[in-house]
């Protein structure tokens, strides 16, 4: 990274970072997804990696299977997603949900693909919300002390700019931490920069940080050692 040599200061701790994106099955051939990449989180196992901590990756259909992350679980799923997490979280000081979660899901999956008919307008595709796994993570808290850090993807509306939505997403979640990013207009996704500012779970900014993913990987252990107790 270009901070040069990293502090040891995740030695001995359990980490476990969620990356990419999950997908739901709309039939066997067809999903509904999203264009996370997941090169944020998989620099964010990386660096704590280089910190010394213990990592599992659960990582939703990243392109290749990344190197250097400590131990890589692959899902495709957000149910997945949620029992590799969960599982992993027993036993973790830090849980960092970096992973675009699709927040629908089809009710129904056929087992066959769905066809065209001649003439015929489509059939509706019938959705349901899944489980917030952040939200459930931070209520719950698995693990006594357990530090649970969030993403917020904002594009900014007529609601509000990215970082109000950003400060009311993080007072809704319950997370220790929510790293706020700009998305949409060719930011974060899929590039190798990012601009982020991380709030606490009352919505006060902790720090800003502008570089590549490396250097906002480094600034969001920075802001989680602080908040490390036991
Ligand atoms: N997240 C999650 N489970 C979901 C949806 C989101 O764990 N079902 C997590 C993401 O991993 C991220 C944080 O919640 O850390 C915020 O995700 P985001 O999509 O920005 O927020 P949502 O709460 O889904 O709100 P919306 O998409 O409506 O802005
Ligand atoms: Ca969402």
């Amino acid at each position: 990274a270009s901070r040069g040599a990293h502090p040891r200061d995740l030695a001995g701790r359990r980490v476990v970072v969620s990356a990419g994106g999950t997908r739901e099955a709309i039939d066997p051939v067809r999903f509904i997804g999203n264009s996370s990449s997941g090169k944020q989180g998989v620099a964010l196992a990386r660096a704590a990696v280089a910190r010394g901590a213990d990592v599992v990756l659960v990582g939703a259909n990243l392109a290749q299977p990344p190197s250097g992350v400590g131990t890589f679980v692959s899902v495709v799923s957000t149910a997945e997603l949620r029992d590799a997490v969960r599982s992993a979280a027993q036993e973790a000081d830090v849980v960092v949900m970096a992973a675009a979660v699709a927040d629908f899901r089809p009710v129904h999956v056929p087992d066959a693909k769905i066809k065209k008919v001649a003439g015929q307008a489509p059939a509706p595709i019938e959705l349901v919300e899944n489980p917030d796994i952040l939200r459930e993570l931070a209520t719950e808290r698995l693990r006594p002390g357990q530090v649970v850090v969030g993403f917020a993807a904002e594009t900014g509306d007529a609601d509000g700019d990215v970082l109000t939505h950003g400060r009311a997403k993080a007072r809704r979640k319950g997370a220790d931490l929510v790293v706020v990013n700009a998305v949409g207009g060719g930011r974060a996704f899929g590039t190798d920069e990012n601009d982020v500012t991380i709030v606490d779970g009352a919505g006060e900014v902790v720090e800003t940080a502008s570089g590549s993913k490396e250097l906002v990987a480094d600034v969001v252990w920075d802001a989680v050692v602080k908040r490390l107790t036991r």
